[in-house]
């Protein structure tokens, strides 16, 4: 079962080479030509700093997996300040999901979805993913790749039919500091937002993103089970309908993956 917050040791000292260093909305941002992760190299830093990277060699996915990180697509972590996860910061994953959803939706790619916890999606392909590490109290790292003019079919050719780019999706890719500058600012605003209102405070953006009624089978540690997706409540549990009729509410760390079903597959 893997966390939507992954709790990690901190990686062992990680040579990330040079950076170049501005402030950018708010942000301390470090830009590296080449990391393993930005992830682990975020791992150092202190709230309010980031990293981006023109190329990963080691970039990670959820579930263990690997992340195609060639040249031109956006790679960038950025350390949060958090509270315990009691106090509403379990929902930092959906907060940081509206953030990149919104900040990408500024340039018109056309219909964009959240896909739980965090995906963002444009119909069936993945255009961004996030990973969230914890690596230290009152601070997580959130991970965040965009794919723009990168190529991941030709890193992975499994992706071809399963990502999408904003370069096959607007007609003026951005550049990339520019990009990584809108993220951020929405990044900060929602995490100001939770500092303030906790998640309630973001709740109808949040909603405002799914794909609400899509089937869906969830596995937890009891089984799997299909239902219909409802979105998320105040405190970021995702609400499933049942085929019963009721409503089940289930916290992001009962939820071992969800699979969203093929029309008719139900
Ligand atoms: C996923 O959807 O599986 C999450 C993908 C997260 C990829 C980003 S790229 C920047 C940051 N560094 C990493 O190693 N991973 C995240």
């Amino acid at each position: 079962m893997e966390p939507a917050v992954v709790r990690r040791p901190p990686p062992p000292g990680v040579p990330a080479g040079p950076a170049v260093t501005s402030t950018v909305a708010g942000w301390t941002l470090h830009e590296h030509a080449l990391v393993a992760s930005t992830n682990d190299t975020a791992a150092a830093l202190t709230p309010w700093e980031a990293v981006r990277a023109e190329r990963q060699t080691a970039g990670r996915g959820r579930y263990q997996r690997a992340w195609a990180s060639d040249a031109g697509g956006l790679w960038l972590s950025a350390v949060v300040p958090t509270g315990p996860p009691e106090a509403g910061w379990a929902a930092l994953p959906l907060a940081a999901g509206l953030a990149v959803c919104e900040a990408l939706q500024a340039l018109r790619p056309g219909p964009l979805r959240l896909r739980w916890p965090n995906d963002v999606m444009v119909g069936q392909r993945k255009l961004a993913g996030l990973l969230i590490d914890q690596f230290r109290p009152g601070a997580a790292v959130v991970g965040i790749g965009v794919n723009v003019a990168n190529r991941p079919a030709s890193v992975d050719p499994g992706l071809a039919g399963t990502a999408v780019r904003l370069a096959d999706l607007v007609a003026e890719v951005p550049e990339l500091s520019a990009l990584a500058a809108q993220v951020l600012d929405r990044l900060r605003g929602v995490v100001e937002v939770m500092r303030t209102a906790g998640f309630a405070g973001l709740l109808p953006r949040v909603n405002a993103w799914w794909q609400t009624g899509v089937q869906v089978e969830i596995e937890t540690a009891g089984g799997r089970a299909n239902g219909a997706f409802l979105g998320v409540d105040s405190s970021g549990r995702l609400r499933v309908g049942t085929p019963a009729g009721t409503v089940q509410e289930l916290a992001a760390h009962q939820v071992v993956r969800m699979r969203e079903l093929p029309s008719g597959d139900c």
